[in-house]
C-alpha cells in the first residue's frame, strides 16, 4: 500500500497538464524519404531537423506522442552526465571524451537557440549543475572528475561545498551555465514545426520488423518503403540479430513531485553514491515552482518486492531534506544503458547503412537525444558529422570492464529464462488481494493475474512475447514488466514497450 503522502495513481507532472495533438492511424501502405519510429525526442527533433530538406518525412509511432521516455524524464539540459568524464577518458581516451562534451554542449546550446528562435514557452531557465556527495570515496571521485574536467577543457568548473541545497555536501563538483525546461512543452513545438512544413505524423502504428534495408512491416500488416529508415523507439524494435538485446540493458528509476513551500534551490542535482538521488525545480502553469525528487533506480523487472516502496524511499528523503509533508505526482521512467555508457547512434549494423538506430542515453537524454537526431539528419542529408564515429553502434572496441558487463548481462538474462521455467509459485490465486497482481497458481496452471479494487480479474499468460523470459508484476505502475530486455505491458497485456511488439497472450477468467 502506498503512503498517504503520496498520490494512490503514477502520473508525471509533465504529461498531466499538457494537450497532446491526435493523429491519425497509418492505416495504408507508404513510399517515403524517410520513415522515423517513434515519436519521443529523438524522432521529434529528427523530423524538427529534416522539415526543410524536401524530402519526403514521415513520423510513426506505436503508442501516442511523447508517452515514452521523454514524458517521464527529469528534463535536465546538462553535458554533466554523473561523474562520467573520467570513465570516458579511461574507455575511450581524451579526445573522444573531449568529443562527447562538445556533442552534449552543443546539443545544449541547440536546444536553447530553438527556444529563443521560435520563443516556444517551456520555461527554460539557465542553471548551475552539481554533482555532489556526502562520503569520502565520493570526494575522492568529484575530485578525479574535475581533473579530468581539467584534461579536455571543460570551463566553468569548481569544487564547493555552496551548493544552495537545504542540507550540507562533503563536496560538489558545480559546472556553470546548464539549463532544464519543460520537456513536452518544447517538444510539441518542434511538432508543430515539423508538422507545418509537410512531415507526417502517425499514432498508434506500431512497427513489426524491417526486412531489408528499406521496408518497415507494421503490427497490422501495413507496410512502409522507405530510403532512410530512422529507428528511434527506445529499444531498437527490430533488433532480429539480437545486437543490441546483449550490448544493453534497462533501468527503471522513480520520480516525486510537490508544490514547494519553501526557497528551494535553483540548481540541477545528482549525487555521485547509491542511492542517486536526482533534484530540480520547475515552474508549474500556476507560476508557483515545484520541487522533482527522482532516484532508487533499477533494472527493470529486477526489484525485490513491491516496487512502490521506491516511491516511498524518495518521499522520506523530501520529509527528510525538504520538510516535504505531500507529493502532488509520482511517477517512474526507463532508461537505457549501453556498456560504456556512450549511446548507439548510427547505422544499426554495417550491412544496413540506410536502418539508422538511436538508444541507449543513459538517462541524459534531453542533450543525448538532440545530438542523436542531429546525427541522423546529417546522414540522411549526406552531410558530416564529426560526433558521428564516437556515437557509431558499430564502434569496436571493448575494453575489459565492458566485456565482464558484457558477460555479466547476458548471464542474467540466461538465469532469468531458466529461473522463471523452473521456480516454484507459492502463491494461490484465491490468495491474491485487491490492487495487487502477481503469477500465481490457478488450476494448477501458472498464470499472471491482477485483481483491481472492485475485484474484476485480469489474467495473462506471464512469458514476454519478446524472447520468452518470465514477466513479474510492477506494483507501483501496475504492469507487467521484463527483466530480460525491459519490455513492458500493461496488465491487460498490451505491450506498453518494447523490444515485444506482441501483446501478453490473455486467458480468460472463469469464476
Ligand atoms: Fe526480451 Fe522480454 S524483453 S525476453
Amino acid at each position: 500500500m502506498i503512503e498517504n503522502i503520496l498520490p494512490s495513481n503514477s502520473e508525471s507532472y509533465w504529461r498531466a497538464h499538457e494537450d497532446f495533438p491526435l493523429f491519425p492511424k497509418l492505416n495504408e501502405d507508404m513510399e517515403v524519404d524517410v520513415a522515423i519510429i517513434g515519436a519521443g525526442l529523438t524522432g521529434i527533433t529528427a523530423a524538427y531537423l529534416l522539415r526543410d530538406s524536401g524530402l519526403k518525412v514521415i513520423v510513426v509511432e506505436g503508442s501516442d506522442i511523447l508517452k515514452g521516455t521523454t514524458g517521464f524524464t527529469t528534463a535536465k539540459v546538462t553535458a554533466q552526465h554523473g561523474a562520467i568524464y573520467q570513465q570516458l577518458i579511461d574507455t575511450f581516451g581524451e579526445e573522444k571524451a573531449r568529443l562527447y562534451y562538445e556533442a552534449n554542449t552543443e546539443a545544449k546550446d541547440f536546444i536553447e537557440q530553438t527556444i529563443e528562435e521560435l520563443g516556444i514557452q517551456c520555461h527554460f531557465e539557465k542553471v548551475d549543475a552539481f554533482l555532489y556527495t556526502n562520503t569520502d570515496d565520493g570526494v575522492e571521485v568529484l575530485q578525479k572528475e574535475l581533473e579530468a574536467y581539467n584534461k579536455l577543457g571543460i570551463e566553468g568548473a569548481t569544487l564547493t561545498k555552496d551548493t544552495g541545497l537545504p542540507y550540507t555536501v562533503k563536496e560538489s563538483l558545480k559546472l556553470e551555465n546548464q539549463g532544464q525546461f519543460h520537456p513536452l512543452k518544447y517538444a510539441l513545438a518542434l511538432v508543430k514545426q515539423a508538422e507545418n512544413k509537410g512531415v507526417q505524423f502517425f499514432e498508434k502504428s506500431r512497427a513489426k520488423s524491417i526486412h531489408s534495408t528499406n521496408l518497415v512491416e507494421m503490427v497490422d500488416g501495413n507496410e512502409i518503403r522507405a530510403k532512410k529508415i530512422l529507428v528511434c523507439s527506445h529499444f531498437p524494435f527490430n533488433d532480429e540479430d539480437g545486437l543490441y538485446f546483449t550490448r544493453m540493458y534497462s533501468e527503471r528509476s522513480y520520480v516525486i513531485a510537490t508544490l514547494a513551500e519553501a526557497n528551494y534551490p535553483k540548481g540541477i542535482y545528482i549525487n555521485v553514491e547509491k542511492p542517486s538521488r536526482s533534484i530540480r525545480t520547475t515552474v508549474g502553469t500556476d507560476g508557483r515552482r515545484y520541487l522533482l525528487i527522482g532516484g532508487e533506480g533499477h533494472i527493470t523487472g529486477r526489484f525485490e518486492g513491491d516496487t512502490t516502496a521506491n516511491f516511498e524511499a524518495l518521499a522520506a528523503f523530501g520529509r527528510e531534506q525538504f520538510k516535504v509533508k505531500q507529493y502532488a505526482y509520482r511517477w517512474s521512467a526507463q532508461d537505457l544503458v549501453t556498456l560504456d555508457q556512450v549511446p548507439y547512434v548510427g547505422p544499426m549494423t554495417s550491412g544496413m547503412q540506410d536502418v539508422l538506430v538511436a538508444t541507449g542515453y543513459a538517462k541524459w537524454g534531453m542533450t543525448n537525444s538532440a545530438a542523436a537526431a542531429k546525427i541522423m539528419a546529417d546522414n540522411v542529408l549526406d552531410r558530416d558529422n564529426r560526433f558521428a564515429e564516437l556515437y557509431a553502434p558499430t564502434r569496436s572496441k571493448m575494453k575489459m570492464a565492458d566485456i565482464s558487463t558484457f558477460i555479466k548481462s547476458n548471464a542474467n538474462v540466461a538465469k532469468e529464462l531458466v529461473k522463471g521455467k523452473t521456480e516454484k509459485i507459492d502463491v494461490l490465486f484465491q490468495d491474491l488481494q485487491l490492487g495487487k497482481g502477481d503469477i500465481v497458481k490457478l488450476d494448477g496452471r501458472k498464470v499472471g493475474a491482477f485483481k483491481d479494487v472492485t475485484g474484476k480479474v485480469y489474467l495473462v499468460k506471464p512469458v514476454c512475447t519478446h524472447l520468452g523470459c518470465d514477466v513479474v508484476f510492477n506494483d507501483a505502475e501496475c504492469s507487467w514488466d521484463c527483466p530480460c530486455h525491459g519490455s513492458r505491458y500493461t496488465y491487460t497485456g498490451e505491450v506498453i514497450e518494447g523490444p515485444a511488439y506482441k501483446p501478453l497472450e490473455k486467458i480468460e477468467f472463469v469464476e
